[in-house]
């Protein structure tokens, strides 16, 4: 990997050390993302994809290693500045607001910005991303399916109009169908605005067809990153993330497993 920083380099981590207490989730790890680009990291439960998420965007504090954010170190930085200055995260499991509508939860996501005419038009953008929205858009957040709560999340993410969007499992616990069509979503924002994504799955398969680049999470240590094409063909993946048999028993085991929990 390149790990000379270049103004195209919109993400960095150097060396990143988390811990919960005395257990040490992460064990320093450094990723790129680069200005436009997908990137995606995989991992197995528990690997801690999203302790490195939550890392980035100030939830947790790192004891060791450095954050570039647009060429800014942000590792001491509180969760809400670093919003504000254009970091956006769709946490694993949606947390929307339930009690509020559809409309005032993708209006929180505008929270840190005052140009009017700008969210109204993403407001706009983000109907038309998920017309489902549109159409519940005076329903609580609470009485949305699965499916919808996800889109809602993503959709009041882009509310902030981010440089970069943090996706932790868009895919967990939706139907296949769905998690097409989000993933189609994911493209388009990409490609329609720019934005640069870092998307954490454990749905290698449809993670390395949308995603550039990818990066392999074990036990808290990156232990493999290419292209995603490279991926793709690699024996490792296909045999850990992508074995037909073995992907498709555990993919539908979550998927039945979240559908219960909901
Ligand atoms: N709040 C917490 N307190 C203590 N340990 C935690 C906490 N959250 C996560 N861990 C531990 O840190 C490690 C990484 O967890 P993390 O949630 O980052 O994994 P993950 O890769 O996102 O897994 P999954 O695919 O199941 O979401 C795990 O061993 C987990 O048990
Ligand atoms: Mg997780």
């Amino acid at each position: 990997m390149d790990a000379v920083a270049t103004p195209d380099i919109i993400l960095k981590l150097s060396n990143i050390e988390s811990y919960y207490g005395p257990i040490m989730a992460i064990r320093g790890i450094s990723l790129e993302v680069p200005r436009g680009r997908i990137v995606t990291l995989l991992g197995a439960n528990g690997a801690g994809k999203t302790t490195v998420l939550k890392t980035i965007s100030g939830i947790l504090d790192p004891q060791k290693g450095a954050i570039e954010f647009m060429g800014k170190s942000i590792q001491r930085m509180e969760a809400d500045r670093i919003v504000r200055l254009g970091l956006s995260h769709v946490p694993e499991g949606r947390e929307v607001f339930p009690f509020l509508s559809v409309r005032e939860n993708l209006m929180m996501g505008a929270y840190p910005r005052n140009d009017r005419n700008g969210v109204a038009e993403d407001l706009e953008r983000v109907y038309g991303y998920f017309p489902r929205l549109k159409e519940r858009i005076n329903q609580p957040a609470g009485q949305l399916s699965g499916g919808e709560q996800q889109m809602l999340a993503i959709g009041r993410a882009l509310m902030n109009r981010p440089t970069l969007l943090l996706l932790d499992e868009p895919s967990l616990g939706l139907s296949p169908i769905l998690v097409k069509e989000i993933f189609a979503i994911i493209r388009r924002v990409n490609e329609e605005q720019g934005m640069s994504i870092l998307l954490v799955e454990q749905n290698a398969k449809v993670a390395l067809e949308t995603a550039h680049y990818g990066y392999v999470l074990e036990i808290g240590r990156i232990v493999m990153n290419d292209s995603c094409d490279r991926l793709m063909h690699s024996k490792d993946i296909q045999e850990f993330y992508l074995g037909a048999k073995e992907a498709g028993a555990r993919g539908e085991r979550r998927w039945k497993k979240k559908k219960t929990w909901r």
